[in-house]
């Protein structure tokens, strides 16, 4: 995966078996974007790409238009990369090449989660320094070319060698200028539990992006974007990728030019962002994550949760298999005491369950939302042995314990906000915006990180806790810190997010034995800067089977199975009051890291064997769906969205299992067949329904069938009349496929 420098050209070729980026040090010295997409050869000169392109007035005469990290103020009147205010007060900036270095492997992002490798075979890293050389600033330009992923990773850090101060507001992490514009820009957007659906628009003259300025990635708009061709499918033709390892306020935008080529940036919102750098001092963006397929959106999706899994997740639980798990919300809210909560972990471990996860409510004197986030020691009422008593008497019913926090807030009625009303974020003097009876803690203060590392330390070392959920129930308003002074205000953002992972980062270093799964008011912080910590996120809040088919396939577009916990509920649904069968419940929550969300003591007897066999079911299952490739075959944004359909196939294409969905029934069917994909079309497959059924779509699809058969012809859905009468609405199917 070699990092060629064409000095006589002077072109930089970044490539592997699958990609090449190409950039060029143009005349003027800028540097100069040739291409990015299929692997091209090496070895070869492609300095005759940068020809050709004449942008009239709009930059200076005869200049190539596409750059690698543009800046304003040069005539380059499309949204720039990089803007820093100078001394003098003016934006000017002319940045040129000054060097590149090529070394093995990849560095890390001081304070920032970033993709990593194990081996320095593993990746290649190209810097480029370009320097403005009046004022002094220099953009380093950081490319990470893996061996094995179509995928380049980007960041820039800007340091100020000038001998003043300078102001940087806005510093992109990548921006990418392709050739045209004939692209559908695809952003997985919604809001509190309807997250990530698929929204999808061609691009069109202007700027078209989505973002967040809320503190957060954001339940409304996911930090990814995807650029396809019209004719583009999961299985064909070619799309670009953008994601960024981001947990804060971000930007990501597409801008098409007059002459029909677009501009793509992504990285922190420039809206209220600043960052003041002393002579001598340096700031690092994020990185962003740019994947190329020209084998449809599966291919790009592939690429994403492999290196998301293997190479973004970190620590024991990287690889671990994911436990099933019981959380006590929806099964008791705030209504419980340690008895309660034994018999549920004592119900849940009967059937096979193994975490059983306490969820809000266990601390202070919390009977609602409305008090005790801060107060981080067991609520004596409910808990008279503490945390330690109650995880104890959960081990002890054969089952480990979880433990919810939400580390980030402060409730008005606590001890910590009446001993450090100055910790919560907001403007002294003026008032402060309550969200669910909550304020934010301003983590941007290293006092505050080392208080919360210090409490939560002695809660998790206090107790066999195995597990943790940490929540975020609000966004951030009144944005300012009284630690920070007036000029540096415009930092608040981002280093509320730095020290979000210094206090992550400091929790799973010392409890590395701890699986932590992220969660944000379900999946208001669902992005890949917390997967670096937390292998696994809460999806959304809304369990509902049907609901959870949008956004897990939404989802699943940029993170993997092994990140989306799904968990079967309680009927009638919490969110939307749906009556949905237990089994459709559990097909959709299956494809994911699975879990419950109910009270198991209050399952009649029907229902207990039946979950005692799906958890067995996942069990026996669960490489597949946590570690095999995941892949999508009938959409839910598709057509009249009635039915979805997806499978989990191992590695070595030796088993898989499908899943179909249709929400509402429907009269008179015809012999509808569904056509899997990614098996080995020289396999021999049992197919088999599961749960075993003898009705007549289970009998004509049993058997052995060839994979090539499985991908032509595919499954049939339906069969007599009769059955399809009395299937009702919101049914899954379920078929499982071993290799003879
Ligand atoms: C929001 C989460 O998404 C829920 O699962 C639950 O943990 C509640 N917060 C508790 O307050």
């Amino acid at each position: 995966m070699p990092i060629e420098w064409d000095a006589e050209g002077r072109v930089l070729h970044l490539r592997n078996d699958r990609i090449s980026c190409l950039l060029r040090i143009q005349e003027d010295g800028s540097l100069g974007h040739l291409y990015f997409g299929r692997s091209l050869a090496p070895a070869r000169s492609y300095a005759h790409l940068s020809g050709g392109e004449f942008r009239g007035f709009g930059n200076r005469l005869g200049e190539p238009g596409r750059l690698e990290y543009p800046v304003p103020g040069g005539g380059d009147y499309r949204v720039p990369a990089l803007v820093v205010e100078q001394p003098d007060g003016s934006a000017a900036l002319r940045l040129e090449y000054a060097g590149h270095e090529i070394t093995r492997g990849k560095p890390e992002i001081p304070g920032l989660p970033a993709t990593y490798v194990e081996a320095d075979g593993e990746a290649d890293t190209l810097e480029v320094t370009l320097r403005d050389e009046v004022g002094g600033v220099e953009a380093h330009l950081l490319y990470t070319v893996f061996a094995d992923h179509a995928a380049i990773a980007r960041s820039a850090r800007i340091v100020n060698r000038g001998d003043g101060v300078v102001r940087v507001r806005t510093a992109m992490s990548a921006s990418l200028d392709l050739g045209d514009a004939d692209w559908v820009m695809d952003q997985l957007s919604g809001t509190w539990a309807r997250e990530r659906h698929v929204v999808s628009r061609r691009l069109v003259p202007g700027r078209q992006s989505i973002s967040s300025r809320r503190g957060s990635s954001g339940h409304e708009h996911n930090p990814f974007l995807l650029l396809r061709r019209t004719s583009t499918t999961e299985e064909h033709g070619e799309a670009l990728g953008f994601s960024l390892v981001y947990s804060g306020n971000f930007l990501a935008e597409a801008e098409v030019d007059p002459f029909g080529s677009a501009r793509v940036r992504i990285g922190i919102h420039p809206e209220e962002f600043t960052w003041t750098l002393e002579p001598g001092a340096e700031f690092a963006t994020p990185e962003a994550v740019l994947v190329y397929s020209d084998a449809g959106i599966g291919a790009l999706s592939d690429t994403y949760h492999r290196l998301y899994r293997e190479r973004l997740a970190r620590g024991p639980w990287r690889d671990r298999p994911r436990p099933v798990l019981l959380n006590s919300w929806e099964g008791a809210y705030f209504d419980f005491d340690e008895e309660r909560l034994v018999q549920m972990a004592t119900a849940a471990a009967a059937l096979g369950i193994e975490l059983f996860v306490l969820d809000d409510g266990w601390f202070g004197h919390r009977d609602a939302d409305t008090s005790s986030l801060g107060d981080w020691f067991a609520d004596r009422r409910k808990l008279p042995d503490g945390i330690a008593g109650l995880a104890r008497r959960v081990e002890a019913a054969g089952i480990r314990f979880g433990l919810w926090i939400e580390p980030e807030m402060v409730s008005r009625d606590s001890d910590l906000f009446r001993a450090h009303p100055d910790w919560a974020v907001g403007v002294p003097g003026r008032p402060r915006t309550e969200g669910r009876n909550q304020y934010v803690l301003d983590l941007s203060r290293p006092d505050v990180v080392e208080h919360l590392d210090a409490v939560l330390s002695k809660v998790l070392s206090g107790a066999p806790v195995s597990y943790v959920k940490w929540d975020m129930n609000r966004v951030i308003t009144e944005p300012y810190s009284v630690a920070l002074p007036p000029e540096r205000q415009g930092e608040f953002f981002h280093r509320y997010i730095l020290g979000v992972y210094e206090l992550y980062r400091r929790l799973t270093t010392r409890f590395p034995e701890i699986l932590f799964e992220s969660c944000a008011g379900g999946g208001g912080r669902f992005d890949p800067g917390l997967l670096a910590f937390a292998p696994q996120a809460w999806t959304s809040d809304d369990t509902d089977a049907v609901e959870r088919l949008p956004i897990q396939w939404g989802t699943s577009i940029a993170y993997p199975l092994s990140a989306i916990a799904a968990h079967v509920s309680a009927v009638p649904n919490h969110q939307v009051g749906r009556v949905t069968p237990l089994s459709t419940r559990a097909a959709v929550a299956f494809f994911g890291v699975f879990g419950y969300e109910l009270d198991p003591t209050a399952l009649p007897d029907a229902e207990r064997d039946e979950v005692a066999r799906q958890v067995g079911f996942y069990v026996a299952h669960r490489e597949l769906f946590q570690r095999g490739r995941f892949v999508r075959l009938v959409g839910p944004f598709d057509g009249d969205g009635n039915e979805t359909a997806w499978m989990v196939v191992s590695p070595e294409r030796r088993s898989a299992v499908v899943g179909h969905y249709r929400v509402l029934n429907r009269p008179s069917p015809g012999p509808a067949r569904l056509r899997l994909r990614g098996l080995d079309p020289a396999i021999t497959y049992d197919v088999a329904a599961w749960p075993a059924s003898d009705d007549t779509v289970a009998r004509l699809n049993r058997g052995p069938r060839g994979g090539d058969e499985l991908m032509a012809a595919g499954l049939l859905l339906d069969a007599t009349r009769g059955e399809v009468t009395a299937r009702g609405d919101f049914q899954a199917r379920l078929f499982v496929l071993e290799a003879r």
